[in-house]
């Protein structure tokens, strides 16, 4: 899976296994030691170089230490600088070729699933629902993407950028203003939770949605946390959660088909993406997504859009503290929107359309600190890549930390550039900016995310300054960026603009 792969930290684990689970884990290392061995003699001189390292454990703690010290792409560099671009490791339990490279990025982005399928432990499935997106493959992972990519599709989003500005209007004026010190992070995950609720699920403030967040939040965190079922671990909340939540979103679904069903006259059917789903039906007349498929997929969207958004938002946020010459050719581009605005006025999509030193800006974000550093697939029959073999039944990975800081492919990569973005600068090859992934799973989500950034940038600029309080706070990935005190800001209301409020 893409979004949250393999948090199981199997050495922590240890630290905390009782004695009959630690004699269940020796036995399943030395079952997989032996796979492991049958699997090397069955490609002996096909497999690609590297080592597999310790059964179960191989290089996985190595990489998780990189993927906190936000230093993915140095393990890659020493991959590639002693095996060259494709090397196998043993990766969270699982034999694993890494691979690196635009070409590579393309075959791991394109291939078909029933040869290289997303993985994604069974404790995840268990979070997310056995039917979200992210667990199809083939026809079924066609029908559900089109499902929602018929209310994610730019046309339809369009319509919404007033909801989504009105949103961050009022997130403001109830989190910010009035304030003098605020922790970003957290307060920015809020807003991308209530504008999914609001936009997506159709569920606007109140006592509802309010009920939603404690669970939903326990649900990310579960996805997040090391799989072990134990009373008051975070994957039991998470757990938990989940079972509290289905009978609020079953309850959700039903609501909306009823309206829909009472409705005399027509309903517009993306008046939210749940009523979307809800109204679309195969030639038969049959629905096209069954109610689990519909629960699954709208708590995947949920945590595919919340913490993703959130980070880049909260990494602008810093960079705007930092950064005077981006900082003031983003204040002049805004203020200039705002001034051919009425006071009050909401955003429209045009003005979004004229924000494009912002989005440059945030794709340079992405660029270097993209929110999602990993993507892990899983061979599922022999496959055949350079003169190599990629096992049936072993992981592949790629990184799009370590491609965005290629410096064959982005000329001073550690240098924050938002003019690499222009449309007349010379355009990197495919599959080389890989943020929101590429191909048949590139992100649905672009546009709403695009939407939210764009707008919240907006606002934020043309209503306050602030300051970093901590200059040095840093973040951990784990695996997404947590800043360490959320960042810390002091801000300052600006001087009332145009547009504001
Ligand atoms: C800055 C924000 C975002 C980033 C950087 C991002 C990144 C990504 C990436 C890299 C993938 C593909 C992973 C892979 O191929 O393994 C992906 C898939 C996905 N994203 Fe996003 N995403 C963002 C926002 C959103 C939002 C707002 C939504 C919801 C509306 C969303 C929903 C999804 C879904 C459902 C998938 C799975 C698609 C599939 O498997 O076909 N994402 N995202």
């Amino acid at each position: 899976m893409y979004i949250y792969t393999h948090k199981g930290i199997l050495s922590t684990l240890f630290e905390f296994l009782p004695m009959e689970l630690e004699i269940f884990v020796s036995l399943f290392l030395f079952l997989l030691s032996i796979f492991i061995l049958f699997r090397r003699r069955k490609h002996p001189n096909r497999l690609p170089p590297g080592s597999l390292g310790l059964p179960l454990l191989g290089q996985s703690l190595d990489l998780l230490k990189a993927l906190k010290a936000d230093k993915v792409e140095e393990w890659f560099q020493e991959g590639i600088n002693k095996h060259g671009p494709i090397w196998k490791a043993n990766l969270f339990g699982h034999p694993t070729i890494v691979l690196h490279g635009p070409a590579a990025n393309k075959f791991i982005y394109t291939c078909d699933s029933n040869v290289l399928a997303n993985t994604q432990p069974p404790s995840i499935s268990r979070v997310l629902g056995s039917r979200n997106i992210i667990e199809l493959i083939g026809h079924d992972h066609k029908r559900v993407r089109a499902a929602l990519a018929s209310f994610l599709k730019l046309e339809v989003l369009k319509q919404y950028v007033a909801k989504v500005d009105e949103e961050i209007r009022y997130h403001l004026q109830t989190h910010w203003i009035g304030q003098h010190e605020v922790q970003v992070q957290p307060l920015i995950k809020t807003l991308t939770f209530n504008v999914i609720c609001s936009l997506l699920f159709g569920i606007e403030r109140g006592p509802k949605r309010d009920k939603l967040l404690p669970h939903f939040h326990d649900m990310i965190e579960g996805v997040l946390a090391v799989p072990i079922n134990l009373p008051f671990t975070k994957f039991s909340r998470g757990i938990s959660a989940r079972r509290n939540l289905l009978p609020m979103l079953i309850g959700i679904v039903r609501e909306k088909r009823e309206a829909l069903q009472e409705q005399t006259q027509e309903i517009n059917p993306h008046k939210d993406l749940i009523t979307s789903l809800i109204s679309i039906h195969d030639d038969d007349g049959s629905p096209t997504m069954s109610d689990d498929e519909i629960i699954d997929n709208i708590i995947v969207v949920m945590v595919a859009g919340y913490d993703t958004t959130s980070v880049l938002l909260t990494l602008l946020v810093r960079l705007l503290a930092d950064n005077e010459s981006v900082y003031s050719k983003i204040v002049s581009e805004q203020e200039e929107i705002a001034m051919s605005k009425a006071p009050g006025e909401a955003l429209t999509w045009e003005d979004l359309t004229k924000m494009k030193y912002s989005w440059r800006v945030a794709c340079e974000m992405l660029r270097i600190n993209p929110p999602i550093a990993l993507a892990f697939r899983r061979a599922r029959q022999d496959i055949e890549y350079k003169g190599f073999i990629i096992p049936k039944g072993w992981q592949v990975l790629l990184s799009s930390s370590m491609t965005h800081m290629d410096q064959d492919i982005f000329q001073n990569p550690t240098i924050f550039d938002p003019n690499r973005f222009d449309k007349h600068a010379p355009q990197p090859p495919p599959f080389s900016f890989v943020a929101f992934g590429a191909g048949p799973r590139m992100c649905p989500g672009i546009e709403l995310a695009k939407m939210e950034t764009l707008a919240m940038m907006h606002r934020l600029v043309t209503q306050f300054t602030w300051e970093l309080i901590k200059k040095d706070e840093s973040f951990k990935r784990s695996p997404m960026a947590e800043f360490d005190q959320g960042l810390l800001v002091q801000i300052t209301p600006i001087r009332k603009s145009k547009a504001s409020l």
